[in-house]
């Protein structure tokens, strides 16, 4: 199976993508992960990328995408995969749809996570006590924020219009949650047998 993970910034995509691997086998692809271990690496792409994750934005199209394309050619791919943080504005998407054409590896459906604002930037603030990840700050989240209804949300909306997309609840406990989103890929797999 492969499955796009949506959602704003902290409303859980990251968590459950984990326990989805798990569950399902699938490889979990996090461009959001990717990018931070190329800054912690210090390679090219990483300070390149830095400032810009710092600031809450979004780094450019051709560099995520070609770290993807290379990830995409690894072996664990070739069981399925959730992708995680991307594709995050509408040229990210058209981008997807033809490497993973390329590749034949058609996608199967996005799953949304929808949580309140509000949740989003208490569950970050507590994350950045604990982890200092630096977009975290509260008012880095808001920018975040602010991207992703500009540029992200109407990823969503191209997905729904192909009849690819599920929303699913992101607030509750994460087995809570969890159960949610096997819920709603048990009923769209129904749906397509
Ligand atoms: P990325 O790492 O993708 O971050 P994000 O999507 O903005 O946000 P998070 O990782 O914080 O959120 P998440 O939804 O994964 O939630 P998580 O499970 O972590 O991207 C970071 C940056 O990289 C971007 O800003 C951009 O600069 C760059 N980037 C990445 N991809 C890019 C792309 N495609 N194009 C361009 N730039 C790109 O959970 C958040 C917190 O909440 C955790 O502490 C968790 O423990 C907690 N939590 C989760 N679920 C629950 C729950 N049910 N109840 C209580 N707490 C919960």
């Amino acid at each position: 199976m492969r499955i796009v993970l949506l959602g704003a910034p902290g409303s859980g995509k990251g968590t459950q993508a984990v326990k989805l691997k798990i569950e399902l086998g699938l490889a979990h692809i996090s461009t959001g992960d990717l990018l931070r271990a190329a800054v912690k690496a210090g390679t090219p792409l990483g300070l390149k990328a830095k400032a810009v994750m710092d600031a809450g934005q979004l780094v450019s199209n051709d560099l995520v995408l070609s770290m993807l394309e290379e990830r995409l050619m690894q072996r664990d791919v070739a069981n399925g995969f959730i992708l995680d943080g991307y594709p995050r504005n509408l040229a990210q998407c058209e981008a997807l749809e033809e490497l993973l054409d390329r590749i034949r590896q058609p996608l199967d459906i996005a799953v949304k996570l929808n949580v309140p604002n509000e949740v989003i930037v208490a569950r970050c603030e507590i994350r950045y006590k604990a982890e200092g990840r630096a977009d975290d700050k509260p008012q880095t989240v808001r920018e975040r924020l602010r991207v992703y209804t500009e540029q992200t949300a109407p990823v969503a909306d191209h997905f729904a219009e192909l009849g690819h997309l599920v929303v699913v609840d992101g607030v509750g406990e994460l087995d809570e949650v969890f159960k949610r989103i096997l819920g709603a890929l048990r009923s769209s797999r129904a749906a397509v047998a």
